[in-house]
C-alpha cells in the first residue's frame, strides 16, 4: 500500500509542499503519496491522530500549527528541541511522534550548498525574533560564524533570544537603530515582506560583499531583496531553496533517502514565473 505524507496548516491553500514532495517520490522512486490537509483551528491534535491511525506515516506543519505539534509529539530530536517549534513528524514503529524542525538544516544548506556561501567567520545580522528565526539559530551557530546579531523591533525578544542561543555560539541582540557595521549575511526573518513592508535597517549594514537573504519568497523580488540590491548588495537570495532544502530534509527523516532538489527548484521558479 501507498504511504501517506501530509502537510497541516490553516490555511493550506497555497502551500507548494504537495507538488515538492510528489516530485521527489517520483525522482526517488519511493512509493507515497503527499497531499495537504487543512486541519481546523482548534482540532489539530485530533485531526493528527487521525491520519496517523489511517496510513499517515509523517506530515509536516505549518502555521499557526508548529507549537501544538511540539506539544503533541511523544519523542523530540535536539534541533526541534532548542527551536522549540516543529515542522516535522514521523511515526515510529511503535506508532509515537517523533517531533523534528528541519528549517535550520534547509536554510543552511540553501546557503552553503546552493549558493556556495559559506558561513564560517562571518559577521551575521538576522532580523526578527519571531518562531521563525529560533527555528534557524542552532544549525547557523553550528557552521561557525564569527557572530550572530540578532535585531528586532522589539528588542527584548531578541534578547531572549539570544540568551537562550548564548551557549552555543557568540550571539548578541539589537534594536535596528543600534546596528554597528557591516555584515557578510543579512538574513530577513521577520514577517514583514509579507505585508510588503522593510524593517527599518541602517543602510550601512549593507556593503557590497553582503550576501543577503529573504526567508520569504514571492513571484516578485521581495521588498527586503529590492532594497538590497539598490545598496549594491553582492548578491540577494529568496526563500524559495530554503523551502525545497527543508523539504528535502524532512522526506530524508521519513524515508532514509535525500532527493536532489535542483530540478524541483527550477521547476517552482518557471511556475512562478507563468
Ligand atoms: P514567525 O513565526 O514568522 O517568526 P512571529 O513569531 O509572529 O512570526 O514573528 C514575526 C517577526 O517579524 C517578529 O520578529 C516581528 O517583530 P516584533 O517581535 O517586534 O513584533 C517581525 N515583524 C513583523 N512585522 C514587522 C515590520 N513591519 N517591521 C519589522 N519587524 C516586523
Amino acid at each position: 500500500m501507498t504511504d501517506l505524507y501530509a502537510v497541516f496548516g490553516n490555511p493550506i491553500g497555497h502551500s507548494k509542499s504537495p507538488d515538492i514532495h510528489n516530485a521527489f517520490a517520483e525522482q526517488t522512486g519511493e512509493d507515497l503519496f503527499y497531499k495537504a490537509i487543512l486541519a481546523p483551528l482548534d482540532g489539530f491534535e485530533d485531526e493528527v491522530r487521525r491520519f496517523v491511525s489511517h496510513g499517515g506515516h509523517g506530515l509536516n506543519v505549518t502555521v499557526p500549527f508548529k507549537e501544538n505539534a511540539y506539544r503533541m509529539a511523544d519523542e523530540i530530536t535536539p534541533r526541534a528541541q532548542q527551536a522549540q517549534a516543529v515542522n516535522t513528524l514521523k511515526k515510529l514503529d511503535d506508532g509515537r511522534l517523533l517531533a523534528d524542525n528541519t528549517d535550520g538544516a534547509g536554510l543552511v544548506r540553501d546557503l552553503t550548498v546552493n549558493h556556495s556561501v559559506s558561513l564560517a567567520g562571518k559577521r551575521i545580522l538576522i532580523l526578527g525574533a519571531g518562531g521563525a528565526v529560533r527555528g534557524v539559530l542552532q544549525p547557523l551557530l553550528e557552521e561557525k560564524p564569527a557572530e550572530i546579531v540578532i535585531a528586532n523591533r522589539t528588542a527584548s525578544k531578541a534578547e531572549l533570544l539570544a540568551n537562550d542561543f548564548a551557549e552555543l555560539g557568540n550571539v548578541s541582540a539589537s534594536g535596528f537603530g543600534d546596528i554597528e557595521g557591516s555584515f557578510g549575511i543579512i538574513i530577513n526573518g521577520t514577517s514583514a515582506s509579507l505585508a510588503g513592508e522593510l524593517p527599518p535597517v541602517p543602510e550601512s549594514a549593507v556593503s557590497h560583499v553582503t550576501v543577503c537573504y529573504d526567508m520569504m519568497y514571492s513571484s516578485k523580488t521581495t521588498v527586503f531583496n529590492a532594497w538590497a540590491e539598490k545598496l549594491g548588495a553582492a548578491r540577494t537570495i529568496d526563500g524559495l531553496g530554503m523551502l525545497v532544502e527543508q523539504a528535502a530534509e524532512a522526506f530524508f527523516v521519513w524515508r532514509g533517502v535525500r532527493p536532489q532538489t535542483a530540478r524541483v527548484m527550477k521547476d517552482l521558479r518557471s511556475e512562478r514565473r507563468r
